[in-house]
């Protein structure tokens, strides 16, 4: 087992470039087995959830070749049985993303039911109407998701919730059927209009990704292409919120500011001072941190991914800060180990009241997820003395080199291996 070990408190300062989008690259990767031909992918972040993308396409006869660190060449013409086994599928959810690819490929798919951070009930209704509105029958069998089309056809799809991932399924399902598909109440995340970015410079003919309708006219062929993998928003905003929890000054380069809109806002209002350029921000504190209500929603609001991140901020905040989790059922379970160094969160279902203290103190502590990893390592860096974090894999699933990064910056990060200590030992 590995941990971090973070002595605090520092100020973070200097400049970090921010890596390929992870919940861009994990659609984009299953949908080169859309493509006859070789696809070049290149700026995809160096993280596990890619590691198990690989393993997953390798194992069904695609062919990965890793050209430099962060480009890899696929080539998927030779594909065998469309099934994704659950020792691979159980260690990310964008597994089920095969099921849209597969069925469009081989008219059927069986992947195991994913697996993912834990934020209370992640359902796969609105993937299953989607399927079956093209003509699919779908239906989960010990812990399988079975898919079959005869033939895809298009049709008009309204999604009940909006949902990245039935979005993004249902796109990768719908590209070669037969005819004109309308998806309505779309997510409108980058990661989607990067997707469809890519669909269309394989020959796909996707329009309004970004937009709450999606139409899609199907296709015969999608040909191989090169294309690179938009930056990371939230691993961008992550940094961004720990420069300004470390009251540091850091140029966070390859961003796209857009994407950013609703983080810098936030972070202005407790007191960062934010200068944006054509691809990079620079994020500065100096006075104190003030307190900001903030809830989550779909894009273009603030990320529910970033909840986590700007709670750890807030908790060091002057005054009392209302965060509400408006995506997800589950999202705070991350308090309790912020509490042990300090913070004093009272959470109630979707919201939490955060009282912010002048200083956090470091403790030992967990990554119950990926976020919540991410926040857990801000407050150790702003704390005062050592943190340990535990379960650090949940970190390393979705941060490239993060305690790499962080250390450039002036962070006292240390990764430590701890051998797992028996039970009956400890006690
Ligand atoms: C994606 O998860 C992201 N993961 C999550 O990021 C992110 O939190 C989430 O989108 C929201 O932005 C990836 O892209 C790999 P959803 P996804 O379907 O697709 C409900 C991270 O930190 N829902 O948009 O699973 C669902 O319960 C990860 O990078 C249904 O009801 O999320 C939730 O309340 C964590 N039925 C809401 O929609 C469905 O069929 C949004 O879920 C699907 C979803």
């Amino acid at each position: 087992m590995e941990k971090f070990i973070i002595e605090g408190p520092t100020r973070l300062c200097g400049e970090v470039t921010v890596s390929g989008a992870k919940n861009a690259a994990v659609a984009i990767i299953p949908a080169t087995i859309l493509a006859q031909g070789k696809c070049v992918i290149e700026n995809i972040p160096n993280i596990s959830d890619i590691t198990v993308l690989f393993k997953i396409l390798r194992a069904m006869g695609a062919t990965v070749r890793v050209l430099n660190r962060s480009t890899v060449e696929v080539d998927t013409t030779y594909i065998g049985e469309p099934v994704v086994p659950y020792e691979l599928a159980r260690y990310m959810r964008a597994s089920y993303y095969m099921l849209g690819t597969l069925l469009t490929r081989c008219n059927r798919a069986s992947v195991s039911m994913p697996g993912g951070c834990n934020f209370g009930v992640r359902p796969i209704d609105q993937h299953m109407k989607g399927f079956e509105a093209l003509g699919a029958h779908v239906s989960i069998d010990s812990g399988m998701i079975n898919a079959q089309a005869d033939m895809l056809l298009g049709a008009h799809i309204y999604f009940d919730v909006v949902s990245v991932g039935a979005t993004i399924n249902v796109m990768l399902a719908a590209v070669k059927a037969k005819g004109i598909t309308i998806l309505e109440n779309c997510a409108k995340e980058p990661h989607i209009v990067d997707l469809a970015n890519f669909l269309n410079s394989m020959g796909a003919d996707v329009r309004g990704a970004g937009t709450d309708v999606i139409k899609i006219h199907g296709v015969d062929i999608l040909h191989g292409t090169t294309y690179s993998i938009i930056p990371d928003q939230i691993e961008a905003g992550t940094y961004m919120v720990a420069a300004a929890a470390t009251g540091g000054d850091v140029l966070v380069k390859n961003v796209i500011p857009k994407h950013l809109e609703s983080i810098i806002e936030k972070l202005e209002k407790a007191g960062a001072v934010i200068t944006e350029y054509d691809d990079a921000v620079r994020v500065a504190r100096d006075g104190e941190l003030s307190k900001v209500n903030l809830k989550t929603m779909p894009h273009p609001g603030f990320p529910t991914d970033m909840q986590p991140q700007m709670t750890a901020l807030l908790s060091m905040a002057s005054g009392t800060s209302i965060v509400t989790e408006g995506v997800w059922d589950n999202r705070f379970r991350y308090v309790d180990e912020l509490r042990r160094m300090g913070a004093l969160i009272q959470v109630d279902g979707k919201v939490a009241v955060v009282e912010g203290v002048p200083q956090l103190t470091g403790a030992p502590v967990r990554a119950v997820d990926l976020r919540a990893g991410a926040a857990v390592l801000i407050a150790a860096m702003a704390a005062k003395g050592t943190t340990e974090i535990e379960d650090i894999e949940h970190i390393e699933r979705g941060y490239e080199d993060i305690a790499d990064k962080l250390t450039v910056l002036g962070a006292n990060v240390k990764k430590m291996i701890v051998p797992e200590k028996p039970l009956q030992a400890a006690l």
